[in-house]
């Protein structure tokens, strides 16, 4: 697909087909969240895929109840390691390093047909406890993954570009 279609293609995903994901299929995502840039090329993460049924339906359970993420074939945890980079000398890159991640797996699985949907509603302390996350590695996001059932999607709007540049200096 062209770039410009995956990126206008690409809306969030909540319900899926049953119809697992081909090995091949999901290493090329992984790759593709391989691939990512992080600060001083630290790469500080870890994505755990999990197919189990029962282990998907407990991290539903443990995303606030959003049994659509149990639904997909496929979940993968994204996970931050500590890392000593700095974003403006204020703050750790991890989140900045896991999010550019997760982006490039969005996009490839856009590009391969499939859908996902960013997770950010979850218990971090006990998912962690579930996939025997160590203490110092958080969950950055849980993403599900897998062929939408519906050939239309929502497509929700956006700021007008306006609103969210501006030049030589910041504007409200
Ligand atoms: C950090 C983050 C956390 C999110 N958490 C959730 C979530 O817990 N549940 C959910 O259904 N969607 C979640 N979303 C998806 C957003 O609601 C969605 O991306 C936004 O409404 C724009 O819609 P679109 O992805 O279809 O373009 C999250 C997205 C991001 C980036």
């Amino acid at each position: 697909m062209e770039f410009t279609e995956v990126i206008k293609n690409r809306s969030s995903v909540r319900s899926f087909r049953l119809d697992p994901v081909p090995d091949e299929v999901l290493s090329r995502i992984l790759e593709a969240a391989r691939a990512a840039p992080s600060a001083n090329n630290f790469q500080p993460w870890k994505f755990i895929l999990v197919r189990e049924e029962e282990k998907k339906r407990q991290i539903a359970e443990l995303c606030m109840g959003q049994s659509f993420v149990g639904e997909a074939p496929v979940v993968i945890v994204a996970c931050g390691l500590p890392t000593p980079s700095r974003v403006g000398g204020y703050t750790s890159s991890t989140l900045v390093d896991v999010a550019i991640a997760v982006e490039h797996l969005v996009l490839a699985a856009e590009n391969e047909g499939l859908g996902t949907c960013w997770i950010g509603a979850f218990d971090n302390r006990r998912l962690k406890r579930l996939l025997r996350i160590p203490e110092e590695v958080q969950v950055v996001a849980v993403i599900p993954v897998g062929y939408p059932l519906k050939e239309k999607r929502w497509k929700t709007p956006r700021k007008k570009m306006e609103e969210i540049i501006s030049f030589e200096q910041y504007e409200e």
